[in-house]
């Protein structure tokens, strides 16, 4: 079984093992809904009845996968400590030595490069504990998202069609997959 850091630090950010409290599920929730317009058209659970219940659930969630190896998730603070969203490392095959890292983020937050920056320490730990592959799904009308992993050198494998239904606009979506492994990383590394 993988063993992940539980504290991941960055020159700006800091990514923290996602535990459950009742404060952290309000700051959790209170960045959702601070962040409605922009999380919901992407994120099928972020809409106005997500509820402080439902953050803690999903708290409670991280907390068991983390114990069973399945899912890292991390809370993405600030130098003050402040929450400022999430990243994920999904789908874990050990067999495959393969993950995906899934993210959002507050809007206050964006557009100051945060979002490549916790990508980039993912790949740090998990290249490091042995991953060889990791991939990002992003739909193709979600530009703010696929440029984190263009901007970051990974190769568009291709383009999954109509492979998620959405709620919101009652509609499949086309699917971008992105990926890098672990010789183009550490390729870069030595450049
Ligand atoms: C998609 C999302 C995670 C992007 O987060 P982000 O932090 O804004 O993304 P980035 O790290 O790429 O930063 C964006 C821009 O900040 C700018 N920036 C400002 N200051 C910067 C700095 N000090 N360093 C680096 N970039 C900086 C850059 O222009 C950068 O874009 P560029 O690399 O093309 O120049 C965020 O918009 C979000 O959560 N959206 C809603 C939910 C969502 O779509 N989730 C993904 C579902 S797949």
């Amino acid at each position: 079984m993988i063993i992940a850091s539980e504290t991941i630090k960055g020159a700006r950010i800091t990514l923290q093992k996602a535990v459950k409290s009742f404060l952290q599920a309000q700051k959790h929730n209170d960045e959702v809904h601070k962040s409605l317009p922009e999380l919901s058209p992407w994120l099928c659970w972020a809409k106005e009845e997500y509820s402080i219940e439902d953050s803690y659930d999903y708290l409670q969630g991280c907390e068991e996968t983390w114990k069973k190896g399945t899912e890292f998730n991390y809370m993405i603070l600030d130098k003050d400590k402040n929450f400022m969203g999430t990243i994920s490392a999904l789908n874990i095959s050990e067999k495959d030595k393969s993950l995906e890292i899934g993210y959002w983020l507050s809007t206050p937050y964006t557009n100051q490069g945060y979002m490549q920056e916790a990508v980039k320490l993912m790949e740090k730990e998990f290249f490091g504990l042995g991953i060889n592959r990791i991939v990002i799904r992003t739909d193709v009308l979600n530009k703010k998202s696929a440029n984190v992993p263009q901007k970051l050198g990974y190769v568009l494998e291709g383009i999954q069609r109509q492979s998620q239904w959405s709620g919101a606009d009652e509609k499949f979506r086309d699917i971008n997959v992105f990926s890098k492994l672990r010789s183009e990383y550490e390729q870069n590394l030595q450049a």
